[in-house]
């Protein structure tokens, strides 16, 4: 059984006065959740202060990029290093990283295979753009994409071991999330339809089947994301393939996003 998982991803939003207020406004409402994991992916600069306002809740923490190398002369940059000291997650690939920063299938990779080498948790972001699925090239993107950012991922090595840490693939499947984001609904408000998400979300754990094991495919999280809101949640996490939401603009308000994981739960708990 795959526990659901619903992320919000907070862009480049909230100063860190705004972040605390944001959280304290969601712990008054989810201070202990069951049934999904719940994960925050503030700007870096608030990652100190939200995670210290997280200790002893449920709620986990995640980054929204991370660069490949441990450390060094990379100005601006943030290492996985010094993420695993703060956060449990970190949004790889995302499409705004691949399409204003330059983000190549080769960057996400090397970003995919850092991160998990230093025990973080990527959430590795798939997804076409408008063009490409008018083409009707939906599935020759996603393949090329998550066969690139997976490619070797069995041999990534713990930067605080010598053993090959990943080499057993239901710990690779146990480390790895993947969120189906279509680019033409990130921020559109124009959702893909549950049928579409869940049909894209299958053929991605059909692709990752043959990329690491098919026992681990199975036990993959897979994630939709793009203009998800409280209105429109359950007819993703109605699907079973749909093991919850990346969530953008929603996530940065309580309520909504309280609703958001409330309605997963639900969902997700009756359909077990
Ligand atoms: P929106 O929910 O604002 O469309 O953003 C989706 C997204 O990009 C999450 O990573």
């Amino acid at each position: 059984m795959r526990i659901p998982i619903v992320a919000g991803n907070w862009k480049m939003n909230t100063t860190v006065t705004e972040a605390e207020r944001l959280v304290m406004e969601m712990l008054e409402k989810l201070n202990r959740i069951e049934g999904a994991e719940v994960v925050l992916c503030p700007p870096f600069v608030s990652l100190v202060a939200v995670g210290m306002m997280l200790e002893g809740s449920s709620i986990k923490l995640g980054a929204q990029n991370v660069y490949f190398v441990t450390a060094g002369a990379y100005t601006g940059e943030i290492s996985p290093l010094m993420l695993s000291e703060l956060c449990e997650f970190v949004i790889v690939g995302h499409s705004e990283r691949r399409w204003h920063f330059g983000d190549t299938d080769e960057v996400v990779n090397k970003k995919v295979k850092a991160a998990l080498a230093n025990n973080l948790k990527p959430i590795l972001c798939v997804g076409e753009r408008l063009e490409e699925k008018e083409a009707g090239k939906t599935e020759e993107v996603i393949h090329r994409q998550v066969t690139a950012a997976l490619d070797g991922i069995e041999h990534v090595v713990a930067s605080d071991s010598s053993e090959y840490r990943l080499s057993r693939d239901a710990e690779i499947a146990a480390s790895l999330v993947i969120a189906y984001e279509p680019v033409w609904a990130i921020g559109t408000g124009k959702a893909a339809s549950g049928e579409q998400a869940a049909a894209t979300i299958e053929f991605i754990r059909d692709v990752a089947a043959k990329t690491i094991d098919k026992n681990a495919a199975q036990s993959l999280r897979i994630l939709y994301g793009g203009s998800v809101t409280a209105a429109n949640i359950a007819e993703f996490v109605a699907h079973p393939q749909i093991d919850g939401a990346l969530v953008g603009g929603a996530s940065l308000k309580a309520v909504e996003f309280m609703s958001i994981i409330q309605q997963t739960i639900e969902i997700k708990g009756s359909t077990k």
